[in-house]
């Protein structure tokens, strides 16, 4: 079968669980290399198990892309084992949500370093990868919260907000060398993502609020991915922003 990613190199960071599990298997259904990246080495085995027995290829990395040197060594391993890294989807992020007054700051740092440090490091070091073989595609994974702030939410939205930033001005920065630059900002999206919160109350009222609609399925916004990486060379896809039908 012919697909549409035949011979492209991808790398997903986060994608033990979620999004990115679901972004890693559309992409290996059209015939990329994935690279799978996340901690929990369990979950990377079996999903990695499970793209190979579809006929696809894939290879786990444990990586934290929180620390610097893991995060530029995991795109090096991709690159030496496959040659070339065409795509990275920054997918890997934390959410938790609380009141300023009083918040547990631990927090706020491991917010700033996953969502957005760890996707300046990745992209730092796919840059000089992707000009030495003379483009490449870059998915940052933002969120309707890098859009539109909700109260709870200050810093998870701050990571977000910085994602959009980030992204702009990279793109801006390497589209004349070929690099395409893609932001997706999904809505309510049934994941794990908010059985992390450690603010009970606010475990809740996302429970609450993800129970009261229909949310996107993760395979819904690797739907929007695949869309994105798969556009004739001269379409630069820059935003995609896809909520539920009932959100408002
Ligand atoms: N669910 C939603 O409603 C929603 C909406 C908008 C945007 N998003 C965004 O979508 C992305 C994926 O989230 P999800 O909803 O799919 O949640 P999820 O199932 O909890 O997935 C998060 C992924 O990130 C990985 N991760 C977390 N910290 C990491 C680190 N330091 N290094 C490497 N990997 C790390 C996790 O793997 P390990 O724990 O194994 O490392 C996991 O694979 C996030 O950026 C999130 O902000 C989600």
């Amino acid at each position: 079968m012919v697909g549409k990613l035949d011979g492209k190199v991808a790398l997903v960071t986060g994608a033990s669980s979620g999004i990115g599990e679901a972004t890693a298997l559309a992409l290996a259904a059209e015939g990329a290399h994935v690279a799978l990246v996340a901690r929990r080495a369990e979950r990377l085995k079996t999903l990695s198990k499970q793209i190979l027995d579809n006929g696809g290829l894939a290879m786990p990395i444990i990586a934290d892309v929180a620390d610097e040197a893991q995060a530029h060594d995991m795109l090096l391993k991709a690159n030496a084992e496959w040659g070339r890294v065409d795509i990275l989807v920054n997918n890997a992020g934390v959410m938790q949500l609380g009141s300023i007054d009083g918040a547990n700051t631990e927090e706020w740092r491991s917010m700033l370093n996953i969502n957005l440090l760890g996707l300046m490091y990745a992209t730092h070091a796919a840059l000089p990868l992707m000009k030495a073989q003379g483009g490449g595609h870059i998915v940052n994974i933002s969120s309707t919260s890098g859009r539109e702030v909700l109260v709870n939410a200050a810093v998870y939205a701050a990571t977000k907000f910085g994602v959009g930033a980030f992204s702009e001005a990279l793109r801006k920065e390497v589209y004349t060398d070929k690099i395409r630059v893609t932001l997706i900002e999904p809505g309510a999206v049934a994941t794990e993502l908010g059985n992390k919160i450690a603010d009970t109350g606010a475990q809740e009222w996302v429970k609450t609020w993800l129970q009261s609609k229909t949310p996107l399925a993760s395979e819904d916004i690797a739907a929007a991915i695949v869309y994105a990486v798969t556009q004739p060379p001269h379409v630069n896809v820059n935003e995609i922003l896809l909520r539920p039908t009932d959100q408002q």
